[in-house]
């Protein structure tokens, strides 16, 4: 049986990055991890609250899903996260339940320390939602 064992994170998207980790940094009193991932056009800012991240997603250019998601919906939360104890176990159930999984084959992201896949807004209430299988910390 597959399991949710919790939440990673939230993701929340961004115009200004620099202008955003900023804001996080006062209010959560840490300072976050930062790496850009050219291949989805993204700046990604994790702020390690607890068991849990926030994380922060800037588009890198106009073409970018979250620059889109920015130009549609203005900024603000973009995905939550869950932490599942298998990807691939879960993929084959969430598609038992008709939910349109994003990518079928995981992505392997963070330099291997997560696998991952989405699952489709309109499936799920307007709501994007990731499933994380951790690999490494
Ligand atoms: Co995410």
């Amino acid at each position: 049986m597959v399991k949710v064992l919790g939440i990673h994170h939230i993701a929340i998207a961004v115009k200004n990055l620099d202008e955003a980790i900023k804001k996080f940094s006062a209010i959560l009193g840490i300072e976050p991890e930062v790496e850009e991932v050219p291949e989805e056009k993204v700046r990604i800012a994790m702020f390690r609250v607890g068991d849990t991240f926030i994380e922060l997603l800037e588009g890198t250019s106009p073409d970018s899903p979250i620059s889109k998601f920015i130009e549609k919906r203005g900024e603000g939360i973009h995905h939550i996260a869950l932490r599942v104890d298998n990807v691939e176990e879960f993929i084959k159930y969430l598609k038992s339940l008709n939910i349109r999984v994003i990518y079928e084959e995981p992505r392997v992201v963070s330099k291997g320390k997560r696998k991952i896949t989405f699952t489709h807004p309109k499936d799920v209430y307007g709501v994007m939602l990731e499933y994380v299988e951790v690999l490494g910390e």
